[in-house]
């Protein structure tokens, strides 16, 4: 059962992504992937992040949010999503660099931009910095099925309900669903709820998912066929081999992948509810959470790989 309790005079105040991965979501990101760094990409980001970030992608990750309402950062407002144009309520989903990242570039170019920003020894300390906040940043967003959606602003313009307050279905997904499962299942601590989910990676559930999650390997759509490439090392290779050949701004097929497998929860997942649901209770919250989980779990350790690849020449992850 699908039904849309959007409603004309509900025509919100917010505009597209007034919230990403909300700040929780984030940090969940960022302190999951420094538990997976290997010695050069700790090296950089301690000594990139510095004592401003306490040296962790944890503290830095929510960054690119705070300045993208800043009249300076304005320019970055659209990198922190992909609009697909798919029908996720016909239970069509899919994402299309061509068709989907704008002209001004989207998530999937800017992942590329700063990749190669931060690979730039020529690039003054600060700037590979802003390139390593938006990497931290951006690989999280890109793992939120309606980051990934163009339908009605990536849900910013349905009206929800979560924990009995009026919200929009975005704002549920970054956050509302999320706290209320880090209140209700790890006693409102988000240390607790980021150790689980390390643990999970490292000996539980997780474990043996852990090679796909590195594989970039689309398990919703074959990946382009003009590509032959689907590794992360070859990425990152590529990138590099065609700088200053625009590559800058050719997305990589392994953020594709990652944005087609978020992209997927919204056929699956995401818009299942009925009018009337309260979205953080009852089935709908029991079948959001472990996505919401898992996708925290996913985007933290491919970022950990990322790194780990561009600092150390391989992942160096299982
Ligand atoms: C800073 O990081 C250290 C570990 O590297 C941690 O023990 C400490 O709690 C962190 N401080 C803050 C304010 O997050
Ligand atoms: C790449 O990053 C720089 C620095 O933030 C920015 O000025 C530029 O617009 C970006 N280019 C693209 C194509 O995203
Ligand atoms: C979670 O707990 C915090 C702190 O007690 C509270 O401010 C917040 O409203 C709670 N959020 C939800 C969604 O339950
Ligand atoms: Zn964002």
């Amino acid at each position: 059962m699908r039904h849309l309790k959007y409603s004309l005079l509900g025509l919100s105040a917010f505009v597209r992504g007034t919230s990403a991965w909300g700040a929780l979501g984030h940090e969940t990101v960022g302190y999951i992937a420094q538990e997976f760094l290997t010695s050069g990409a700790l090296s950089f980001v301690k000594s990139s992040l510095g004592s401003t970030y306490n040296q962790s992608l944890g503290s830095a990750a929510t960054w690119a949010d705070n300045v993208r309402y800043e009249t300076a950062y304005k320019w970055s407002a659209p990198y922190h999503f992909v609009d697909a144009e798919d029908d996720p309520l016909d239970d069509s989903c899919s994402v299309s660099e061509t068709r989907d990242c704008g002209d001004g570039g989207c998530i999937l170019t800017a992942i590329a931009n700063y990749t190669t920003r931060i690979q730039e020894t020529s690039l003054s300390a600060s700037q590979r910095q802003e390139a390593l906040k938006f990497i931290d940043h951006f690989l999280g967003d890109i793992g939120q099925p309606l980051h990934v959606e163009a339908y009605e602003v990536g849900g910013n313009d349905i009206d929800a309900v979560c924990g009995g307050k009026s919200t929009n279905l975005h704002a549920a997904w970054d956050t509302g669903i999320l706290t209320t499962n880090i209140n209700g299942s790890y006693g409102g601590n988000l240390q607790t709820y980021i150790a689980a989910l390390v643990a999970r990676i490292k000996s539980g559930e997780y474990k043996s998912l852990t090679s796909d999650w590195l594989s970039c390997t689309s398990i919703t759509e074959p990946v382009s066929t003009k590509r032959s490439v689907a590794t992360i090392e070859e990425d990152i290779k590529r990138l590099g081999a065609e700088k200053g050949k625009r590559a800058s701004i050719t997305p990589l097929e392994c953020p594709l992948v990652w944005a087609r497998e978020a992209n997927a929860y919204d056929c699956s997942v995401v818009f299942s509810y009925d009018s009337g649901d309260d979205l953080c209770e009852g089935d709908y919250f029991d079948n959001a959470v472990p996505v919401i989980d898992l996708q925290l779990a996913k985007q933290g350790y491919r970022l950990a790989a990322w790194l780990n690849v561009i600092f150390d020449g391989e992942t160096g992850l299982p």
